[in-house]
Protein backbone atom coordinates (compact mmCIF):
# COMPACT_ATOMS: atom_id res chain seq x y z
CA UNK A 1 0.00 0.00 0.00
CA UNK A 2 1.49 3.34 -1.21
CA UNK A 3 0.17 6.75 0.29
CA UNK A 4 -0.68 9.16 -2.30
CA UNK A 5 1.96 12.21 -0.35
CA UNK A 6 4.89 9.37 -0.80
CA UNK A 7 4.39 9.12 -4.57
CA UNK A 8 3.93 13.32 -5.45
CA UNK A 9 7.39 12.93 -2.95
CA UNK A 10 9.04 11.02 -5.33
CA UNK A 11 7.63 11.16 -8.70
CA UNK A 12 10.65 10.23 -10.59
CA UNK A 13 11.39 7.00 -8.53
CA UNK A 14 7.72 6.12 -8.81
CA UNK A 15 7.07 6.96 -12.39
CA UNK A 16 6.26 3.44 -14.39
CA UNK A 17 6.28 1.89 -11.01
CA UNK A 18 2.72 -0.05 -10.00
CA UNK A 19 0.95 0.94 -6.63
CA UNK A 20 -1.95 0.10 -4.83
CA UNK A 21 -3.28 3.46 -3.08
CA UNK A 22 -6.66 3.22 -0.65
CA UNK A 23 -8.53 6.26 -0.67
CA UNK A 24 -12.01 8.14 -0.92
CA UNK A 25 -13.16 9.44 -4.42
CA UNK A 26 -13.52 13.26 -4.63
CA UNK A 27 -14.72 13.26 -8.39
CA UNK A 28 -15.80 10.36 -10.43
CA UNK A 29 -16.28 11.34 -14.54
CA UNK A 30 -17.91 8.82 -16.92
CA UNK A 31 -16.87 9.75 -20.13
CA UNK A 32 -18.34 5.86 -21.37
CA UNK A 33 -15.19 4.72 -22.85
CA UNK A 34 -12.81 5.97 -20.24
CA UNK A 35 -13.66 8.00 -17.04
CA UNK A 36 -11.17 9.62 -14.30
CA UNK A 37 -11.41 9.50 -10.56
CA UNK A 38 -10.11 12.29 -7.94
CA UNK A 39 -8.43 10.28 -5.36
CA UNK A 40 -7.85 11.54 -1.53
CA UNK A 41 -6.18 9.63 0.93
CA UNK A 42 -5.66 11.95 3.35
CA UNK A 43 -1.75 11.46 2.85
CA UNK A 44 -1.51 14.81 1.66
CA UNK A 45 -3.28 17.70 0.60
CA UNK A 46 -3.26 16.78 -2.91
CA UNK A 47 -5.84 14.41 -4.89
CA UNK A 48 -4.48 11.75 -6.97
CA UNK A 49 -6.16 11.24 -10.42
CA UNK A 50 -6.40 7.55 -11.61
CA UNK A 51 -7.73 6.98 -15.14
CA UNK A 52 -9.88 4.16 -15.05
CA UNK A 53 -10.33 2.30 -19.02
CA UNK A 54 -13.18 0.39 -19.89
CA UNK A 55 -11.04 -1.47 -22.24
CA UNK A 56 -8.88 -2.41 -19.04
CA UNK A 57 -11.48 -2.94 -16.19
CA UNK A 58 -13.95 -5.76 -16.53
CA UNK A 59 -15.83 -3.91 -13.87
CA UNK A 60 -15.64 -0.67 -15.33
CA UNK A 61 -18.95 0.23 -15.22
CA UNK A 62 -19.52 -0.81 -11.51
CA UNK A 63 -16.39 2.28 -10.69
CA UNK A 64 -17.50 4.82 -13.18
CA UNK A 65 -21.14 4.59 -11.25
CA UNK A 66 -20.21 4.86 -7.85
CA UNK A 67 -20.75 8.03 -6.03
CA UNK A 68 -18.28 10.81 -4.38
CA UNK A 69 -17.18 9.86 -1.50
CA UNK A 70 -17.00 5.76 -1.82
CA UNK A 71 -14.11 4.06 -0.40
CA UNK A 72 -12.00 2.69 -3.66
CA UNK A 73 -8.77 0.45 -3.29
CA UNK A 74 -7.19 1.12 -6.96
CA UNK A 75 -4.13 -0.84 -8.22
CA UNK A 76 -1.78 0.52 -11.31
CA UNK A 77 0.70 2.03 -13.01
CA UNK A 78 2.03 5.72 -12.40
CA UNK A 79 2.17 8.01 -15.46
CA UNK A 80 4.27 11.17 -15.23
CA UNK A 81 2.35 13.76 -17.16
CA UNK A 82 4.56 16.67 -16.58
CA UNK A 83 2.78 18.58 -19.55
CA UNK A 84 -0.59 18.21 -17.76
CA UNK A 85 -2.18 19.87 -15.21
CA UNK A 86 -1.20 17.71 -12.62
CA UNK A 87 2.08 16.10 -12.75
CA UNK A 88 1.29 12.65 -12.42
CA UNK A 89 -1.64 9.94 -12.69
CA UNK A 90 -2.49 6.38 -12.27
CA UNK A 91 -3.58 4.51 -14.93
CA UNK A 92 -5.78 1.39 -13.04
CA UNK A 93 -5.47 -2.11 -13.63
CA UNK A 94 -7.83 -2.72 -10.96
CA UNK A 95 -10.37 -0.97 -9.45
CA UNK A 96 -12.42 -2.57 -5.92
CA UNK A 97 -14.68 -0.82 -3.98
CA UNK A 98 -14.34 -1.41 -0.19
CA UNK A 99 -17.20 0.66 0.36
CA UNK A 100 -19.82 2.37 -1.30
CA UNK A 101 -21.35 6.13 -0.70
CA UNK A 102 -24.83 7.34 -1.34
CA UNK A 103 -25.89 9.61 -4.03
CA UNK A 104 -27.14 12.13 -0.91
CA UNK A 105 -23.66 11.99 -0.10
CA UNK A 106 -23.31 15.77 1.26
CA UNK A 107 -20.14 16.27 -0.30
CA UNK A 108 -20.68 17.14 -3.88
CA UNK A 109 -18.23 18.92 -5.55
CA UNK A 110 -18.65 22.77 -4.76
CA UNK A 111 -17.70 25.14 -2.16
CA UNK A 112 -19.76 25.14 1.16
CA UNK A 113 -20.17 27.70 3.64
CA UNK A 114 -18.17 26.66 6.30
CA UNK A 115 -21.56 27.47 8.30
CA UNK A 116 -23.10 24.31 6.69
CA UNK A 117 -19.88 22.35 6.92
CA UNK A 118 -20.46 22.61 10.94
CA UNK A 119 -23.56 20.81 11.02
CA UNK A 120 -21.54 18.11 9.31
CA UNK A 121 -18.28 18.17 11.22
CA UNK A 122 -17.86 14.13 11.16
CA UNK A 123 -17.56 14.65 7.50
CA UNK A 124 -16.01 17.89 7.15
CA UNK A 125 -12.60 16.65 7.73
CA UNK A 126 -12.52 15.63 3.92
CA UNK A 127 -12.73 18.50 2.40
CA UNK A 128 -10.18 20.92 1.25
CA UNK A 129 -10.29 23.71 3.82
CA UNK A 130 -10.18 20.98 6.68
CA UNK A 131 -8.18 18.52 5.39
CA UNK A 132 -5.23 21.63 5.02
CA UNK A 133 -6.25 23.06 8.50
CA UNK A 134 -6.24 19.81 10.34
CA UNK A 135 -2.99 19.26 8.55
CA UNK A 136 -1.38 22.26 9.53
CA UNK A 137 -2.96 21.63 12.94
CA UNK A 138 -0.73 18.53 13.40
CA UNK A 139 2.12 19.66 12.25
CA UNK A 140 2.14 23.30 14.46
CA UNK A 141 2.06 21.06 17.32
CA UNK A 142 4.31 18.73 15.88
CA UNK A 143 7.20 21.93 15.96
CA UNK A 144 5.94 23.19 19.23
CA UNK A 145 7.31 20.10 20.95
CA UNK A 146 10.57 20.47 19.07
CA UNK A 147 10.86 24.18 19.70
CA UNK A 148 11.23 23.26 23.42
CA UNK A 149 12.29 19.81 23.51
CA UNK A 150 15.44 21.22 21.41
CA UNK A 151 16.17 23.40 23.87
CA UNK A 152 16.10 21.23 26.51
CA UNK A 153 12.08 22.03 28.23
CA UNK A 154 10.61 18.99 30.01
CA UNK A 155 7.11 18.42 29.06
CA UNK A 156 5.01 18.07 32.01
CA UNK A 157 1.24 16.69 31.85
CA UNK A 158 -0.21 19.04 34.34
CA UNK A 159 -4.05 17.57 35.71
CA UNK A 160 -7.54 18.39 33.87
CA UNK A 161 -9.21 18.58 37.14
CA UNK A 162 -8.56 21.16 39.84
CA UNK A 163 -9.69 22.59 43.03
CA UNK A 164 -7.81 25.65 42.17
CA UNK A 165 -8.80 28.66 39.92
CA UNK A 166 -5.43 29.86 38.36
CA UNK A 167 -6.95 32.65 36.84
CA UNK A 168 -9.50 33.55 39.11
CA UNK A 169 -12.11 34.71 37.01
CA UNK A 170 -14.46 31.78 38.35
CA UNK A 171 -14.83 30.78 34.82
CA UNK A 172 -15.05 27.23 35.45
CA UNK A 173 -16.81 23.76 34.64
CA UNK A 174 -17.44 22.04 38.35
CA UNK A 175 -16.77 18.44 38.43
CA UNK A 176 -18.82 16.61 40.66
CA UNK A 177 -20.57 13.15 41.39
CA UNK A 178 -23.19 14.90 43.75
CA UNK A 179 -26.87 14.54 42.89
CA UNK A 180 -28.03 17.57 41.91
CA UNK A 181 -31.48 17.36 42.50
CA UNK A 182 -30.50 16.17 46.13
CA UNK A 183 -27.59 17.71 47.17
CA UNK A 184 -25.49 17.46 50.68
CA UNK A 185 -26.04 20.60 53.15
CA UNK A 186 -24.05 21.64 55.88
CA UNK A 187 -25.68 22.74 58.95
CA UNK A 188 -25.64 26.25 57.77
CA UNK A 189 -27.15 25.47 54.79
CA UNK A 190 -24.27 25.23 51.89
CA UNK A 191 -23.51 22.67 49.73
CA UNK A 192 -21.26 19.91 51.75
CA UNK A 193 -18.43 19.19 49.39
CA UNK A 194 -16.53 17.04 51.61
CA UNK A 195 -19.17 14.37 50.60
CA UNK A 196 -18.24 14.97 46.88
CA UNK A 197 -16.15 12.21 44.93
CA UNK A 198 -12.68 14.71 46.05
CA UNK A 199 -13.87 15.61 49.26
CA UNK A 200 -14.00 19.23 48.06
CA UNK A 201 -15.27 20.92 45.22
CA UNK A 202 -13.76 20.23 41.81
CA UNK A 203 -13.21 21.82 38.35
CA UNK A 204 -11.96 21.36 34.93
CA UNK A 205 -8.30 23.12 34.79
CA UNK A 206 -8.76 26.88 32.93
CA UNK A 207 -4.99 26.47 33.06
CA UNK A 208 -1.97 24.25 33.74
CA UNK A 209 0.22 26.98 34.89
CA UNK A 210 0.07 27.03 38.74
CA UNK A 211 1.19 23.27 38.35
CA UNK A 212 3.51 23.91 35.73
CA UNK A 213 5.39 26.29 38.41
CA UNK A 214 5.75 23.66 40.72
CA UNK A 215 7.60 21.79 37.92
CA UNK A 216 9.63 24.83 36.83
CA UNK A 217 10.93 25.56 40.62
CA UNK A 218 12.79 21.80 40.11
CA UNK A 219 13.33 20.99 36.49
CA UNK A 220 14.42 24.71 35.49
CA UNK A 221 12.34 25.16 31.99
CA UNK A 222 9.14 23.16 31.15
CA UNK A 223 6.54 23.46 29.22
CA UNK A 224 2.49 21.94 29.09
CA UNK A 225 0.76 21.25 25.97
CA UNK A 226 -3.30 19.79 26.89
CA UNK A 227 -6.81 20.82 26.69
CA UNK A 228 -7.95 23.68 29.16
CA UNK A 229 -12.02 24.54 29.84
CA UNK A 230 -13.47 27.78 30.33
CA UNK A 231 -17.10 28.50 30.94
CA UNK A 232 -16.95 31.91 29.64
CA UNK A 233 -20.26 33.43 28.43
CA UNK A 234 -18.50 34.65 25.29
CA UNK A 235 -20.11 33.80 22.15
CA UNK A 236 -17.23 35.15 19.85
CA UNK A 237 -15.41 33.90 16.83
CA UNK A 238 -12.42 33.32 19.04
CA UNK A 239 -13.25 31.73 22.27
CA UNK A 240 -14.30 28.00 23.08
CA UNK A 241 -15.21 26.26 26.08
CA UNK A 242 -12.46 23.75 25.61
CA UNK A 243 -8.87 24.22 24.01
CA UNK A 244 -5.29 23.63 23.89
CA UNK A 245 -2.78 25.87 25.26
CA UNK A 246 0.79 25.28 25.76
CA UNK A 247 1.95 26.85 28.73
CA UNK A 248 5.99 27.29 29.21
CA UNK A 249 7.91 28.04 32.13
CA UNK A 250 11.03 29.58 33.11
CA UNK A 251 13.06 29.40 36.56
CA UNK A 252 15.54 32.25 37.06
CA UNK A 253 13.78 34.30 33.57
CA UNK A 254 12.18 37.46 33.68
CA UNK A 255 9.52 39.17 31.85
CA UNK A 256 11.90 39.87 28.89
CA UNK A 257 13.16 36.36 28.70
CA UNK A 258 9.23 35.11 28.45
CA UNK A 259 8.93 37.73 25.17
CA UNK A 260 12.20 36.09 23.38
CA UNK A 261 11.33 32.54 23.95
CA UNK A 262 7.75 33.26 22.85
CA UNK A 263 8.59 34.83 19.45
CA UNK A 264 11.32 32.88 19.07
CA UNK A 265 8.46 29.93 19.19
CA UNK A 266 6.14 31.95 17.02
CA UNK A 267 8.52 32.30 14.18
CA UNK A 268 9.62 28.72 14.33
CA UNK A 269 6.36 27.64 14.16
CA UNK A 270 5.57 29.90 11.32
CA UNK A 271 8.83 28.55 9.80
CA UNK A 272 8.31 24.65 10.27
CA UNK A 273 4.59 25.06 8.92
CA UNK A 274 5.57 26.98 5.70
CA UNK A 275 8.40 24.56 4.93
CA UNK A 276 6.12 21.33 5.77
CA UNK A 277 2.63 22.36 4.49
CA UNK A 278 3.31 24.20 0.90
CA UNK A 279 0.15 23.28 -0.56
CA UNK A 280 -1.93 23.83 2.51
CA UNK A 281 -0.53 27.09 2.61
CA UNK A 282 -0.42 28.09 -1.04
CA UNK A 283 -4.28 26.95 -0.61
CA UNK A 284 -5.18 29.13 2.66
CA UNK A 285 -3.00 31.91 0.98
CA UNK A 286 -5.15 32.11 -2.37
CA UNK A 287 -8.58 31.10 -0.89
CA UNK A 288 -8.98 32.13 2.31
CA UNK A 289 -7.05 34.97 3.27
CA UNK A 290 -5.66 36.58 0.48
CA UNK A 291 -1.54 37.67 0.99
CA UNK A 292 -1.32 35.29 3.63
CA UNK A 293 1.84 33.47 3.10
CA UNK A 294 3.57 36.48 2.06
CA UNK A 295 2.32 38.44 5.55
CA UNK A 296 3.21 35.32 7.73
CA UNK A 297 7.10 35.52 5.75
CA UNK A 298 7.48 38.94 7.17
CA UNK A 299 6.10 37.92 10.62
CA UNK A 300 8.83 35.45 10.40
CA UNK A 301 12.12 37.86 9.64
CA UNK A 302 10.89 40.91 11.32
CA UNK A 303 10.98 41.79 15.25
CA UNK A 304 7.49 42.04 17.31
CA UNK A 305 6.56 45.56 17.90
CA UNK A 306 6.70 45.90 22.26
CA UNK A 307 4.72 48.79 24.01
CA UNK A 308 3.90 49.32 27.14
CA UNK A 309 0.08 49.74 28.47
CA UNK A 310 0.22 53.06 29.58
CA UNK A 311 1.94 53.78 26.20
CA UNK A 312 -0.63 51.71 24.26
CA UNK A 313 -3.75 53.33 26.06
CA UNK A 314 -2.36 56.96 25.31
CA UNK A 315 -2.08 55.24 21.44
CA UNK A 316 -5.69 53.81 21.62
CA UNK A 317 -7.32 57.29 23.45
CA UNK A 318 -6.24 59.64 20.69
CA UNK A 319 -8.92 57.27 18.33
CA UNK A 320 -11.52 56.82 20.67
CA UNK A 321 -13.99 57.98 18.43
CA UNK A 322 -13.27 54.77 16.71
CA UNK A 323 -13.99 52.12 19.32
CA UNK A 324 -17.63 51.43 20.30
CA UNK A 325 -16.16 50.92 24.33
CA UNK A 326 -13.85 54.00 25.35
CA UNK A 327 -10.18 53.33 26.43
CA UNK A 328 -9.72 55.01 29.79
CA UNK A 329 -5.89 53.98 31.72
CA UNK A 330 -7.38 51.31 33.90
CA UNK A 331 -9.60 49.31 31.31
CA UNK A 332 -8.92 45.93 30.44
CA UNK A 333 -8.11 46.08 26.58
CA UNK A 334 -11.43 44.90 24.07
CA UNK A 335 -10.89 43.18 21.13
CA UNK A 336 -11.12 46.53 18.80
CA UNK A 337 -8.32 47.65 20.73
CA UNK A 338 -6.15 45.03 20.45
CA UNK A 339 -6.96 44.53 16.70
CA UNK A 340 -6.44 48.35 16.15
CA UNK A 341 -3.25 48.62 17.74
CA UNK A 342 -1.48 45.52 15.59
CA UNK A 343 -3.35 46.14 12.64
CA UNK A 344 -3.41 49.76 12.61
CA UNK A 345 -0.29 51.03 14.22
CA UNK A 346 2.22 48.12 14.55
CA UNK A 347 1.11 46.63 11.63
CA UNK A 348 2.85 43.15 13.22
CA UNK A 349 2.37 41.42 16.28
CA UNK A 350 3.33 43.43 19.28
CA UNK A 351 3.44 42.50 23.22
CA UNK A 352 1.65 44.86 25.47
CA UNK A 353 3.58 44.77 28.81
CA UNK A 354 2.82 46.18 32.35
CA UNK A 355 -0.98 46.10 32.71
CA UNK A 356 -2.70 47.74 35.85
CA UNK A 357 -3.13 44.87 38.65
CA UNK A 358 -6.77 45.02 38.76
CA UNK A 359 -6.94 43.49 35.17
CA UNK A 360 -4.79 40.60 36.04
CA UNK A 361 -4.32 37.95 37.67
CA UNK A 362 -3.30 37.12 41.27
CA UNK A 363 0.14 35.69 40.55
CA UNK A 364 1.50 38.43 38.30
CA UNK A 365 4.55 40.02 39.87
CA UNK A 366 4.16 43.64 41.39
CA UNK A 367 6.17 46.50 39.89
CA UNK A 368 8.16 49.07 41.61
CA UNK A 369 5.20 51.64 40.83
CA UNK A 370 3.01 49.51 42.87
CA UNK A 371 0.17 50.10 40.31
CA UNK A 372 1.01 47.32 37.56
CA UNK A 373 1.89 43.99 37.05
CA UNK A 374 4.85 42.41 34.57
CA UNK A 375 2.42 40.91 32.11
CA UNK A 376 2.49 40.77 28.51
CA UNK A 377 -0.20 40.22 26.30
CA UNK A 378 1.21 39.15 23.04
CA UNK A 379 -1.45 40.45 19.57
CA UNK A 380 -1.97 39.92 16.14
CA UNK A 381 -2.97 41.16 13.05
CA UNK A 382 -6.55 39.64 12.53
CA UNK A 383 -6.63 37.86 16.08
CA UNK A 384 -5.72 40.21 18.74
CA UNK A 385 -4.59 38.23 22.00
CA UNK A 386 -2.55 34.72 21.19
CA UNK A 387 -0.76 34.91 24.13
CA UNK A 388 -0.99 35.75 27.74
CA UNK A 389 1.82 36.04 30.19
CA UNK A 390 4.21 37.19 33.20
CA UNK A 391 6.34 37.33 35.26
CA UNK A 392 5.50 35.36 38.96
CA UNK A 393 5.61 37.22 42.08
CA UNK A 394 8.22 35.38 43.93
CA UNK A 395 7.70 37.46 46.82
CA UNK A 396 5.81 35.77 49.97
CA UNK A 397 4.74 38.70 51.66
CA UNK A 398 3.44 40.50 48.55
CA UNK A 399 1.82 36.91 46.74
CA UNK A 400 0.38 36.21 50.67
CA UNK A 401 -0.61 39.91 50.18
CA UNK A 402 -2.20 40.07 47.24
CA UNK A 403 -4.37 36.46 47.85
CA UNK A 404 -5.54 37.90 50.60
CA UNK A 405 -7.09 41.41 48.77
CA UNK A 406 -8.57 39.67 46.10
CA UNK A 407 -10.14 37.32 48.97
CA UNK A 408 -9.01 34.35 47.58
CA UNK A 409 -8.83 31.33 50.46
CA UNK A 410 -5.11 31.35 50.97
CA UNK A 411 -5.34 27.45 52.21
CA UNK A 412 -5.95 26.92 48.51
CA UNK A 413 -2.65 28.15 47.82
CA UNK A 414 -0.41 26.98 50.42
CA UNK A 415 1.48 24.62 48.32
CA UNK A 416 1.87 27.56 45.71
CA UNK A 417 2.97 29.84 48.30
CA UNK A 418 5.50 27.22 49.47
CA UNK A 419 7.39 27.73 46.91
CA UNK A 420 8.48 31.00 47.85
CA UNK A 421 9.59 30.09 51.09
CA UNK A 422 11.89 27.03 49.36
CA UNK A 423 13.85 28.69 46.82
CA UNK A 424 11.45 30.71 45.95
CA UNK A 425 13.62 32.54 42.62
CA UNK A 426 12.82 34.96 39.54
CA UNK A 427 10.59 33.13 37.15
CA UNK A 428 8.01 34.01 34.40
CA UNK A 429 6.20 32.10 31.77
CA UNK A 430 3.38 32.08 29.47
CA UNK A 431 0.06 30.62 27.68
CA UNK A 432 -0.20 29.91 24.01
CA UNK A 433 -4.12 29.35 22.46
CA UNK A 434 -2.99 26.37 20.59
CA UNK A 435 -6.44 27.14 18.45
CA UNK A 436 -5.80 30.73 17.88
CA UNK A 437 -2.24 30.05 16.67
CA UNK A 438 -3.62 28.00 14.12
CA UNK A 439 -6.36 30.34 13.01
CA UNK A 440 -3.25 32.55 12.75
CA UNK A 441 -1.15 30.08 10.48
CA UNK A 442 -4.12 29.53 8.14
CA UNK A 443 -6.06 33.05 7.88
CA UNK A 444 -9.25 31.33 9.09
CA UNK A 445 -11.66 33.54 11.04
CA UNK A 446 -13.74 31.50 13.16
CA UNK A 447 -12.44 29.30 16.33
CA UNK A 448 -14.97 26.94 15.63
CA UNK A 449 -13.21 26.11 12.40
CA UNK A 450 -9.87 25.11 13.49
CA UNK A 451 -11.11 22.48 16.54
CA UNK A 452 -12.39 19.09 15.41
CA UNK A 453 -15.53 19.49 17.43
CA UNK A 454 -15.54 22.78 18.64
CA UNK A 455 -16.94 22.78 22.09
CA UNK A 456 -18.96 26.68 22.22
CA UNK A 457 -21.95 28.16 24.13
CA UNK A 458 -25.04 25.85 23.63
CA UNK A 459 -23.05 24.22 21.59
CA UNK A 460 -21.44 20.09 22.65
CA UNK A 461 -22.55 18.05 19.16
CA UNK A 462 -20.53 15.39 17.86
O1 LIG B 1 -4.52 34.91 28.98
P1 LIG B 1 -4.87 33.58 29.56
O2 LIG B 1 -6.12 33.47 30.32
O3 LIG B 1 -3.60 33.16 30.43
C1 LIG B 1 -3.50 32.07 31.23
O4 LIG B 1 -4.31 31.20 31.33
C2 LIG B 1 -2.17 31.97 31.91
N1 LIG B 1 -2.33 31.09 33.06
C3 LIG B 1 -1.14 31.46 30.94
C4 LIG B 1 0.22 31.35 31.55
O5 LIG B 1 0.82 32.36 31.86
N2 LIG B 1 0.72 30.15 31.75
O6 LIG B 1 -4.93 32.50 28.38
C5 LIG B 1 -3.79 32.28 27.57
C6 LIG B 1 -4.19 32.19 26.11
C7 LIG B 1 -4.84 33.44 25.55
O7 LIG B 1 -3.89 34.39 25.16
C8 LIG B 1 -5.61 32.88 24.38
O8 LIG B 1 -4.76 32.69 23.26
C9 LIG B 1 -6.03 31.52 24.88
O9 LIG B 1 -5.17 31.17 25.93
N3 LIG B 1 -7.41 31.53 25.35
C10 LIG B 1 -8.46 31.03 24.68
N4 LIG B 1 -8.51 30.44 23.47
C11 LIG B 1 -9.73 30.02 23.05
N5 LIG B 1 -10.86 30.15 23.75
C12 LIG B 1 -10.85 30.74 24.97
N6 LIG B 1 -11.97 30.83 25.67
C13 LIG B 1 -9.59 31.21 25.48
N7 LIG B 1 -9.22 31.81 26.62
C14 LIG B 1 -7.89 32.00 26.53
MG1 LIG C 1 -5.29 36.75 28.73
Amino acid sequence: RTKIAQIFADQEQFGGKEVTVCGWARTIRDMKSFGFVELNDGSCFKNLQVVLDANVLDNYKEIAGQNVGAALIVTGTVVLTPQAKQPLEVKAATVAVEGASTPDYPLQKKRHSVEYLRTIQHLRPRTNLFSAAFRVRSVAAHAIHCFFQDRGFVYAQTPIITASDCEGAGEMFQVTTLDLNDLPRTEDGQVDYSKDFFGKKANLTVSGQLNAENFALAFGNVYTFGPTFRAENSNTQRHAAEFWMIEPEMAFADLNDYMDTAEAMIKYIINTVMEKCPDEMNFFSSFVDKGLKERLEHVASSDFGRVTYTEAVELLRQNNDKFDYKVEWGCDLQTEHERYLTEQVFKRPVFVTDYPKEIKAFYMRLNDDGKTVAAADCLVPGIGEIIGGSQREERLDLLEGRIKELGMNPEDYWWYCDLRRYGSCRHAGFGLGFERMVMYLTGISNIRDVELHPRTVGNADF
